[in-house]
């Protein structure tokens, strides 16, 4: 069933050989910001698992208010760069490219929890906001009521700071000889913030049209392309929904959308990578078509689904693969989707966290393991 999926692609001077993804996601192991030989194993059992690519979790860029808690790692200092370097070796030895994913939190910065680590005090924020006082969110309301005093806008030295952080992550991303680079555009962090009209209120030429507020995270993806060269993939990551509010969106119609993305395709993203929740919840009224088949029709590059896959609409890893018979596995009409060209990869998370042979029993058709939840909790 899974036939198509398992069919290589070529990004740039990167061969994957599937569609199947590990999706980046935050374990908080790395503590001091340096991968340990236990995160480096966790990786390796899922490239072991026969992974087209895995994406790590979100790696602070080199700048002092990126992220706020301490088990995230960094993509600076010899120590963390040691860390990575054995990690993309164990990677590698399993066959398996290996990209990280560059993370700037922006708004969501909290000092509360960068406490001694942080120099200074305010989140980089492009109009000093957070996001609205009322989002359905799942941070701690507390945290919200700390994050939402409006902090001063970002002032422009401060933008070309954290356009130069990405890239001096992204040259040592190269430099301990991770294969492509994934940058976080997406859940209301830094680049996000810019994208969104919410957060987004500048006057100047950081924002006003989509066009506009599409433009810091263009640049990054240019100074990214000059630090690494042209045979690195460079994927970005977007969303609708934020952590401040997982009602906001990007943009309300295929129009806004395409007049946001067109800036980020032309300087230079091989892939985006389109975060939903459920990979099969349709984007715009009317359509099937989810973020990962707007964002492809929309600009002509190519792009990643995730959300749900693998996982009921309980949340849960599905027992049983479909044999034909009604399931709440949502494998078919994931390979479906993908057969109709609305994606080219495919991003798993969870099913992946819970069970590192994940892909092998799903294409062996397998039955699942029990989900765990307790595997969300530690590097199983
Ligand atoms: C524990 C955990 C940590 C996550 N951390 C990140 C992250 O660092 N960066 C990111 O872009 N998404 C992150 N995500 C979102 C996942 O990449 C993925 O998009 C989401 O879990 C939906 O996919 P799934 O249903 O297959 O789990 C995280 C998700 C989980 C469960």
């Amino acid at each position: 069933m899974l036939k198509s999926l398992l069919t290589p692609l070529q990004l740039r001077g990167v061969t994957l050989a599937n569609r199947v993804v590990m999706s980046p996601m935050s374990r908080y192991f790395c503590a001091g910001g340096v991968p340990t030989r236990d995160v480096a194993d966790y990786y390796r059992r899922r490239a072991d698992g026969g992974l087209g690519l895995i994406i790590t979790e979100g790696v602070s860029v080199d700048h002092p208010r990126a992220v706020d808690n301490p088990g995230i790692p960094r993509l600076h200092g010899e120590d963390a760069l040691a860390g990575w370097r054995y990690v993309v070796d164990s990677v590698h030895a399993a066959g398996c490219p290996i990209w990280p994913q560059l993370w700037h939190q922006g708004p969501m910065w909290n000092v509360e929890f960068a406490g001694a680590h942080a120099t200074d005090t305010a989140a980089l924020r492009p109009s000093g906001i957070w996001g609205p006082p009322d989002g359905v969110i799942s941070v701690h309301p507390e945290r919200r009521l700390q994050s939402l005093p409006e902090t001063a806008p970002m002032r422009e030295e401060e933008i070309a700071d954290a356009i130069a952080a990405y890239a001096a992550s992204a040259r040592n991303a190269v430099a301990v000889g991770f294969d492509g680079i994934a940058v976080h555009g997406a859940h209301g962090y830094l680049i996000d913030s810019f994208l969104w009209q919410y957060t987004n209120r500048r006057a100047d030429h950081w924002g006003g049209t989509p066009a506009a507020r599409a433009r810091f995270g263009a640049e990054v993806i240019r100074a990214i392309r000059a630090a690494v060269g042209e045979s690195v993939p460079i994927a970005l990551r977007i969303s609708q929904f934020k952590m401040q509010d997982y009602r906001a969106r990007l943009a309300d119609t295929p129009a806004e959308l395409a007049e946001l993305l067109g800036p980020l395709a032309d300087a230079g993203v091989d892939l985006f990578d389109c975060s939903q929740r459920f990979f099969d919840t349709p984007l715009f009224e009317g359509s099937p078509l989810n973020l990962a088949g707007w964002v492809k029709a929309l600009t002509g590059t190519r792009t990643m689904t995730v959300g749900g896959i693998g996982l009921g609409k309980s949340g849960k890893p599905a027992a049983h693969i479909d044999r034909g018979q009604p399931s709440d596995n949502n494998l078919p009409s994931l390979v479906e989707r993908f057969d109709r060209d609305e994606f080219d990869l495919v991003a798993v998370g969870r099913s992946l966290l819970n069970d590192p042979e994940w892909l092998r029993r799903a294409i062996e058709q397998r039955d699942f393991l029990p989900f765990d939840p307790a595997n969300l909790e530690r590097l199983a």
